[in-house]
């Protein structure tokens, strides 16, 4: 069985991660999305709350799964037997970046693949960042993340709660 591992903040999940994440899905046997816990960054989002959001906007794809894990992305890959790290490139500014941690991880454990998506067109500029500051100015983010989790999301970064 061909398992993919899909890691990330997902804080919150928008709509090129679950572009990312269903296109995985048509090439892997199993996708895991990974929620990445770093004790060292202030998430909007507890990590359980960001697995709620993944496992409610991809509830409707059998081979996806929903994790999270603090650690080294390379021995959640030995410990899970995914054979790839699948990561979406927006564009060449993401590259530098992604290409330093494919290659560090394939340092630490020489089966791990790392395979790039190009995003879709229409998700290029997308980022939680960019729906995190949109909202902070209580702007519209209904084009950027799933209408499922709409009012979860608008709740904790406009309303706080
Ligand atoms: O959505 P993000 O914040 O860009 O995701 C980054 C993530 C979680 C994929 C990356 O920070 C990661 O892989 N973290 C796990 C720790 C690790 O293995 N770091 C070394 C990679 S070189």
């Amino acid at each position: 069985m061909k398992i993919a591992v899909c890691p990330g903040s997902f804080d919150p999940v928008t709509f090129g991660h679950v572009d990312i994440m269903t296109r995985a899905a048509k090439l892997f046997d199993k996708v895991i999305v990974l929620v990445s816990i770093n004790p060292s960054k202030n998430t909007s989002f507890t990590a359980e709350e960001r697995v709620a959001m993944i496992k409610e906007v991809t509830k409707d794809i059998d081979n996806i799964e929903v994790d999270i894990f603090e650690g080294l992305l390379a021995d959640y890959l030995k410990m899970s037997g995914a054979c790839a790290i699948v990561k979406g490139l927006r564009a060449v500014s993401d590259f530098e970046y992604e290409f330093q941690m494919a290659l560090a991880n394939k340092r630490l454990y020489a089966d791990a693949e790392t395979v790039f998506l190009t995003t879709s067109a229409e998700n290029m500029y997308l980022s939680s960042s960019v729906v995190k500051q949109i909202a902070s100015f209580e702007g519209d983010i209904s084009h950027f993340v799933p209408p499922s989790i709409l009012e979860t999301i608008r709740n904790r970064l406009i309303k706080g709660v």
